[in-house]
């Protein structure tokens, strides 16, 4: 059975905790739906672990759908997201909605992520909402801000912890399906998660969370760097390594083809 966002918030109730990951082409992603992963995120964290930039801020709309097509290509049952990337949804309602629209229209994404939750965010959103349009919110460290808060956790003082909380109730009146919390202390993540009836995706937002994502290149050990709250889960860099190593090897050794293979 495809999974829908119906099927996240009935598995909130049922205290069945979901498992996010985020893919950004179509070998991946078609791995990772069989694998049984519930909801797969074509996050812009690509903009860093596909493309090579030093934040997320480069990747446009275009390259967002271009490997969102890719990734629809290879998933059948999973939930599939597109995130929203920098500067193409935070000018205006209108820009949101013709950027929503187009990743519905233009991949197979069933839903849309933004980041924040200010007041005029926070609108926009019950616009995407109205128009039809499902919604995951973004709070805690949110990396499109990365030069205002830096990848440092967030909300850890009461103030900034409210604030996060307050957002958090608005985004869920506003109508989003689910909200992802990232780098914020576990009592928090808890909390949060204890007042919506909406389902909590949570990155190193503690165990408290209705559901957990990683960056999938994180878990695979493909990232440059990934965060103390990442987990590895295969060293693939050291695996691939070899296998090419043993490649050149056998080419330089002539051994690779065989003999038998030639006509
Ligand atoms: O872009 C992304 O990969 C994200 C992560 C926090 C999952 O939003």
């Amino acid at each position: 059975m495809a999974v829908t966002v119906a099927q996240l918030q009935t598995w909130k109730k049922e205290g069945r905790a979901i498992a996010v990951l985020t893919a950004t082409e179509y070998a991946i992603a078609k791995i990772l739906d069989a694998a049984g992963v519930d909801v797969i995120l074509v996050g812009d964290s690509l903009a860093m672990v596909a493309l090579g930039h030093k934040t997320t801020l480069p990747v446009t709309l275009d390259e967002m759908i271009h490997h969102a097509k890719a990734v629809g290509r290879g998933v059948d049952r999973a939930l599939l997201l597109v995130d929203l990337p920098f500067l193409s949804y935070q000018c205006s309602p209108e820009q949101a909605l013709h950027a929503a629209g187009r990743v519905l229209k233009e991949t197979n994404a069933q839903g849309i992520k933004v980041e924040g939750g200010y007041r005029d965010l926070v609108n926009t959103i019950a616009k995407l909402v109205h128009a039809g349009i499902p919604v995951m919110g973004h709070l805690g460290l949110t990396p499109q801000s990365v030069h205002q808060l830096g990848y440092r956790p967030q909300g850890k003082d009461p103030k900034t912890a409210e604030q996060i909380f307050q957002q958090a109730q608005a985004l869920a009146e506003a109508g989003v399906f689910a909200v992802l919390l990232e780098n914020i202390p576990a009592a928090l993540g808890d909390r949060i998660t204890k007042a919506l009836t909406i389902p909590t995706i949570g990155i190193g937002a503690g165990s408290g969370c209705d559901g957990q994502v990683l960056v999938t290149h994180d878990l695979l050990g493909l990232s440059d760097w990934q965060p103390p709250f990442a987990r590895k889960y295969v060293d693939l860099r050291a695996s691939i390594s070899k296998a090419v190593e043993h490649y050149c090897t056998d080419v330089r050794d002539r051994t690779f083809p065989p003999n038998s293979h030639h006509p």
